[in-house]
């Protein structure tokens, strides 16, 4: 099986194309520059990568791209500066999803391709009635107004949800939302929910990204996880962990 990775060098992306490259699987990669992946990724015979700004590539190219994998994940984030969070491309991670859900669709292979996005436990999943205080609500009313990443994320998953839907026979996806990232070494014991457990604003979860690689990468490989969580949005969370 081969997978295509956006967002590889980052942070989360990286530790989830190496999961999916100890699970023996081939990874594409487009990057920006390959610069920030470690050697034993760079040198890895499963690791293809195509040096390239997503979104400047071609709709044709785009379907080049997703021509042969079966599915896509996407870590794609905006960098933590003024210009990655107020310049453009301000719809990184929704353009990045439309458009390769577009490209999968016009390369029509007749059997549904996974797309796996990362998302955030400060969204909601709209076809759930996620209860959320009002104080909540007013603060993610700002963020979305204020903050574009915020805005970019939310609309992400609102094009999965709503416009890939849930029976398309092309896609079929799942939108993982960690709550506080933060970097751990190894994998440890996680926990799944379809909806937040706890306020992503006033009182947030933890959830260490290699968790959120390994279960990116379990969704992508397990048949299991993938039956349970395809169409909706599970919330991940690391055990036994304080805020
Ligand atoms: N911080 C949190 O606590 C938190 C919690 C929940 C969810 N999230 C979400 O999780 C996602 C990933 O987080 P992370 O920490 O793994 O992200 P990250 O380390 O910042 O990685 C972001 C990735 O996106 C790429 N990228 C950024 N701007 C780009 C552009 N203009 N064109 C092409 N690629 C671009 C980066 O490529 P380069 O290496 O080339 O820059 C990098 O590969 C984000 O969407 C974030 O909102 C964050």
């Amino acid at each position: 099986m081969t997978v295509l990775v956006l967002g590889a060098t980052g942070a989360t992306g990286r530790l989830l194309v190496q999961q999916l490259l100890d699970r023996g699987l081939k990874v594409k990669a487009i990057v920006r520059s390959c610069d920030t992946l470690p050697d034993s990724l760079r040198q890895h015979e499963g690791l293809s990568i195509i040096t390239a700004s997503v979104l400047d590539l071609s709709d044709i190219e785009m379907a080049e791209q997703v021509t042969g994998c079966e599915a896509v994940a996407s870590c794609l984030g905006h960098n933590l500066t003024f210009q990655g969070i107020f310049g453009q491309p301000r719809r990184l991670v929704t353009d990045g999803a439309k458009r390769f859900c577009q490209a999968i669709r016009a390369r029509g292979s007749g059997k549904p391709t996974k797309f796996v996005l990362m998302n955030t436990a400060g969204n909601s999943n709209r076809n759930l009635k996620e209860p959320i205080s009002l104080a909540q609500s007013c603060v993610i009313g700002l963020l979305r107004l204020l903050v574009p990443p915020h805005r970019d994320n939310e609309e992400a998953a609102d094009y999965l949800r709503t416009e890939v839907g849930q029976n398309d026979t092309e896609i079929q996806w799942v939108a993982v939302r960690p709550d506080s990232l933060f970097d751990e070494d190894d994998v440890s014991a996680y926990e799944l929910h379809p909806s937040p457990t706890r306020s992503a604003i006033f009182n947030p979860g933890r959830t260490s990204r290699v968790n959120v690689a390994h279960f990116m990468a379990d969704l992508i490989t397990n048949h299991d996880a993938w039956e349970k969580w395809k169409g909706q949005m599970p919330v991940i969370y690391n055990k036994n962990e304080e805020s």
